[in-house]
């Protein structure tokens, strides 16, 4: 073992990584519970990555779209369940990235030094959602093909921009079997190009500046605070949470297995109750909202533009209350992360409702 060790240690400086290691600890407070989402969302990452290989073996996409997600649903053994999971794991994964972001800003983890890891955040979380987006079309069934028409027209209503890229990610008039080859390169080679190294570089930034420590410990003398090692303390934890969570993906993916509709018919008119995934809902539902009150292009147009401002002030957050005090600014925030939440929550529900 001694020899392995040195061997190693030479060759990639191993004493220096097991001393960092051995050094990381983590607050442990009331709110410690939260920092394991993080990590949850990580896992169920991998699972996407796991369970989209395989998936690749069979899927062809363009033309055989269709049918070759027929044969892996019906005809390729264990291929339903390969196909389920990637899908539940999807939406755990979008869930549990929206959990993270939320509990990172209530614990006001976004201010100094942290900005760039709320950033990045950010980036990884609106890749995601287009990692959502992009897989969603990729069976060409009736079901995906007329969301995704829904998802390409909330796209065009944003000025300038909105148009250009509807049709570029189209291919086309409508969406059909260039969409699928284009959403198929942007979901297995462009994405992941993007999203793997700016994740490294999200998880190395944790490495850097630690756990943040929520603002109910502020008062405790640092000297003071408590924490655990992470290795092995919490990283036992987290791990027993990956478990947890494959266990839910599993259950959920062997329980109620992903569906497959009928083929995609430009000609058939769209089935009755279209609807984004659920991550989208709340955005569809804003717009609808403010298309009944204002309705037309006008109402489209101040929809998005209500939801594009909230966006930025959401993201701009560091910028506002990015000391560590607390005071009118902190409380502010903290106000605007409940009207979030509740928005967010509320249209989703309600999206749901009115189907
Ligand atoms: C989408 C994929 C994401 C992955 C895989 C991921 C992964 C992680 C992990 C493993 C940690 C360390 C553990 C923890 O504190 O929970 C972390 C910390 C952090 N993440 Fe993420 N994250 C993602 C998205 C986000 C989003 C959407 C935001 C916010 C916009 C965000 C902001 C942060 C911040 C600020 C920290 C530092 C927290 C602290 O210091 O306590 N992350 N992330």
């Amino acid at each position: 073992m001694d020899k392995i060790r040195a061997y190693l240690d030479e060759r990639l400086g191993l004493e220096g990584l097991l001393e960092f290691m051995s050094h990381k600890k983590v607050p442990i407070h009331r709110h410690s519970f939260w920092y394991y989402w993080g990590g949850i969302t990580l896992i169920c990452f991998i699972v996407q990555i796991l369970t989209g290989i395989l998936l690749l073996v069979y899927y062809r996409p363009g033309q055989g779209a269709y049918e070759s997600v027929r044969s892996i649903t019906y005809d390729i053994n264990f291929g339903w369940l390969i196909r389920s999971a990637h899908n539940w794991s999807a939406s755990l994964f979008l869930f549990s990235a929206f959990t993270h972001m939320f509990s990172v800003y209530f614990m006001k983890a976004y201010r100094a030094p942290r900005e760039l890891g709320w950033w990045s955040g950010m980036i990884l979380l609106a890749l995601g959602m287009l990692f959502g987006f992009s897989g969603y079309l990729l069976p060409m069934d009736d079901l995906a093909a007329s969301a995704t028409k829904v998802g390409m027209a909330m796209l065009d209503i944003l000025p300038k921009v909105g148009p250009w890229a509807a049709d570029l990610m189209r291919g086309g008039v409508t969406v059909g079997d260039p969409t699928v080859q284009r959403f198929f390169a942007l979901h297995v080679v462009v994405l992941p190009m993007i999203f793997m190294p700016l994740l490294g570089f999200h998880l190395w930034l944790v490495q850097k500046h630690g756990n943040a420590v929520p603002p109910s410990e502020y008062d405790t003398p640092v000297e003071e605070r408590k924490s655990v090692p992470f290795f092995p303390n919490f990283m036992i934890k987290d791990l027993a949470m990956w478990l947890i969570a494959l266990n839910v993906i599993a259950m959920l993916a062997s329980l109620f297995p992903f569906q497959l509709g009928e083929q995609a018919d430009p000609l058939k008119p769209a089935p009755p109750g279209i609807h984004p995934e659920w991550y989208f809902m709340s955005a569809f539902q804003v717009l609808k909202i403010v298309g009944k009150i204002i309705p037309g292009t006008p109402g489209e147009v101040v929809g998005m533009g209500g939801f594009t401002l909230g966006l930025i002030l959401w993201v701009l957050i560091p910028l506002y209350d990015g000391k560590t005090e607390s005071g009118v600014k902190a409380r502010n925030a903290h106000y605007f992360g409940l009207l979030a939440l509740g928005v967010l929550i509320i249209t989703t529900i309600w999206g749901y409702a009115a189907l």
